[in-house]
């Protein structure tokens, strides 16, 4: 996307302010109809295709980069896509605020941690607070599906998400403990996820689903 930063610190002072909003559905889909969240969206190539192929569900990317959110809105408009909503969040200060209890259906963590190098560690998104709000936000049955390119990223998801100190969360991994998910079983694919494969490297996912 050009004119618009790549990147932007979740830790700076703006953004430690609370002000992602609660998502309203959009008129015309069911009250009871799937919810499936798109978390650190970008330019959310996933959420489009999954809208596109699921009009019966409620598509939501959520993103930090406001100016993403403006040309998503406008992309989705054109594609005349009224499932399919984007929102401000900041995912470790604010997602507390955009769902109820028991709301959503699934998030979807693809590819979120630019910052591969040690120091830069206190900036993951998976982190204890945003587990806990994502598995307050789950319906029973719900899942939480993560995807990165980077190993070492997975690997860190992965030990947050089974840290014995969380177990009563009720994470539990589809592939069995501590153990990667193959293929995707989504019929939707991030443009990150196309690259990675393009480029013949490896897709780390994990799926885990709550009672
Ligand atoms: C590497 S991109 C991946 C985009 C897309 N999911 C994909 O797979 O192609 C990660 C995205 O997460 C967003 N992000 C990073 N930290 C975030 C945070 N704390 N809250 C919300 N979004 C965040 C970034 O702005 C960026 O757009």
């Amino acid at each position: 996307m050009k004119g618009i930063r790549q990147h932007v610190n979740p830790l700076g002072e703006a953004f430690m302010r609370v002000r992602a909003r609660r998502l309203e559905r959009p008129p015309g889909l069911a009250s009871e109809c799937a919810v499936e969240v798109e978390l650190g969206c970008a330019d959310a190539d996933f959420s489009f295709e999954l809208a596109e192929r699921r009009p019966d569900a409620w598509v939501c990317g959520l993103e930090i980069r406001e100016r993403v959110l403006v040309v998503n809105r406008a992309r989705a408009r054109e594609h005349g896509l009224k499932n399919l909503s984007f929102g401000y969040v900041n995912l470790n200060v604010d997602m507390d605020q955009v769902f109820g209890e028991g709301e959503v259906d699934r998030f979807h963590v693809l590819f979120p941690d630019p910052w591969f190098k040690k120091r830069h560690q206190k900036r993951r998104v998976i982190e204890p607070w945003l587990l806990g709000v994502l598995r307050r936000q789950l319906r029973p049955g719900g899942e939480l599906h993560f995807a990165s390119d980077v190993f070492e990223v997975a690997l860190e998801a992965m030990s947050e998400i089974e840290d014995p100190a969380i177990d009563h969360l009720g994470f539990r991994n589809l592939a069995g403990p501590w153990s990667f998910w193959r293929g995707n079983p989504f019929p939707a694919a991030s443009r990150r996820e196309r690259t990675t494969l393009r480029r013949g490297q490896r897709v780390w996912r994990m799926r885990y689903r709550v009672p």
